[in-house]
């Protein structure tokens, strides 16, 4: 394959894994994720951040190949987690005298991990500078985006950020590296899904990394996932303000947990309520059907969340369960919220979906609808007001 230039002696060296179905063992890989690694081929050489292990049988040939057999100086460890940081011991076996540059949390984890001391690391702290000769790169601590080592790299020559984790999407690249080669419609949605799964419980961290990074004169973006962005990196950079703003759009996930088909009635009646009312961004999802990944990154999306679930062992269904435990650790912020459930004997499903919106910073818009039985008309009046309030 040819060579893919980033900028000035600077190189690609990622991979697309189409083989993992779920990523961290728990969200679905659908279209798969790209692992980005990148070389920087400069008078001292570096590698930012590796692969996983197994993920691109090439990867040492094509450093090797890249360098021309020269030694690789440095490995720039942004991230710890083993997406990013399992080809470490391989790299170490090839590249004896190879100086590790990372963080002291980062350190802590790699003494674990690899049985690595101290005559391995090249501690840098918030501001240090790196001189490769060309390329002059400075190192800025961004705890939590995602573990607590987390740290970006600026090639202040280039102005070229490394950014793990952060900026990152789901999805393999398919031929296109770059934002100007892709179709980014096809992309947004993985992203937001990427977000929310992986990095939305730490918004909050997301912006203080914003205000340290303000300063640099970012131009082009270089993640570990997805994408790179070279043309238009203000469009990741917004996409991941707005999202780590808890900032949603007009619209309504109406998520239900159904035995035999009554809760499932009562989300379509709700939703018909909603629609004649002129929402048209409406989405239902069967917690039972649809992996809790996609629902989480619609509620990320939309303002307004609808939950409902039938009664179970007198508690609410395992299924909405989950839905509710992903939704207190990821905690999206500021969304209007209604409850409904239904039952056989005696209940549960609603009184166990309101001791879990007690805990989240949601608005309450109307009282909640609670049915035995089959519905009808009579029973789900309730739902007018929930209609009426969404609007
Ligand atoms: Fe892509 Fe937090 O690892």
């Amino acid at each position: 394959m040819k060579q893919i230039v980033i900028s000035n002696k600077i190189f690609y060296l990622g991979t697309n894994d189409r083989k993992k179905s779920l990523f961290e063992n728990n969200w679905p890989l659908p279209n798969g994720v790209s692992y980005n690694s990148y070389l920087i081929n400069d008078t001292k050489s570096a590698l930012v951040d590796t692969l996983e292990f197994g993920s691109k049988d090439d990867y040492l040939d094509q450093i090797s190949l890249i360098l021309e057999n020269k030694k690789l100086d440095y490995l720039i460890v942004n991230h710890m987690e083993p997406d990013h940081s399992s080809m470490i011991g391989i790299l170490l076996k090839f590249y004896p005298s190879l100086k590790i540059v990372s963080n002291i949390k980062a350190f802590k984890m790699l003494e674990a991990y690899f049985g690595l001391s101290e005559e391995n690391f090249l501690e840098v702290k918030d501001g240090d500078l790196l001189d490769l000769g060309y390329h002059k790169l400075s190192f800025h601590l961004t705890p939590w985006v995602h573990w607590p080592e987390t740290m970006m790299t600026f090639d202040t020559t280039d102005q070229v950020l490394f950014s793990c984790d952060a900026f990152g999407s789901f999805g393999t690249l398919d031929g296109g590296i770059f934002d100007d080669e892709i179709n980014f419609d096809r992309y947004e949605d993985e992203m937001r899904r990427y977000y929310s799964n992986i990095v939305g419980k730490y918004s909050n961290m997301v912006q203080k990394a914003f205000t340290k990074l303000q300063d640099l004169d970012i131009k082009i973006i270089c993640p570990s996932h997805g994408p790179v962005w070279r043309s238009n990196p203000l469009k990741a950079v917004e996409l991941y303000d707005k999202w780590s703003k808890h900032e949603s759009v007009d619209g309504v996930v109406i998520a239900f947990a159904s035995m035999y088909g009554n809760t499932e009635k009562m989300a379509d009646f709700v939703a018909r309520l909603i629609a004649e009312r002129g929402i048209k961004e409406i989405k239902i999802f069967d917690v039972s059907k649809t992996h809790v990944s996609y629902i989480l990154s619609d509620i990320w999306k939309y303002k307004s969340v609808i939950l409902g679930s039938c009664a179970y062992n007198s508690g609410m269904h395992p299924m909405m369960e989950h839905l509710c435990h992903e939704l207190s650790v990821i905690n999206p912020k500021g969304k209007n919220y209604a409850l409904f459930g239904s039952y056989s004997w005696n209940g549960g499903g609603l009184k166990s979906l309101l001791t879990f919106s007690d805990k989240m910073s949601w608005n309450k818009i109307a009282e909640p609808v609670e049915l035995m039985g089959a519905p009808n008309s009579i029973k789900m009046s309730g739902f007018q007001e929930i209609a009426d309030k969404i609007i």
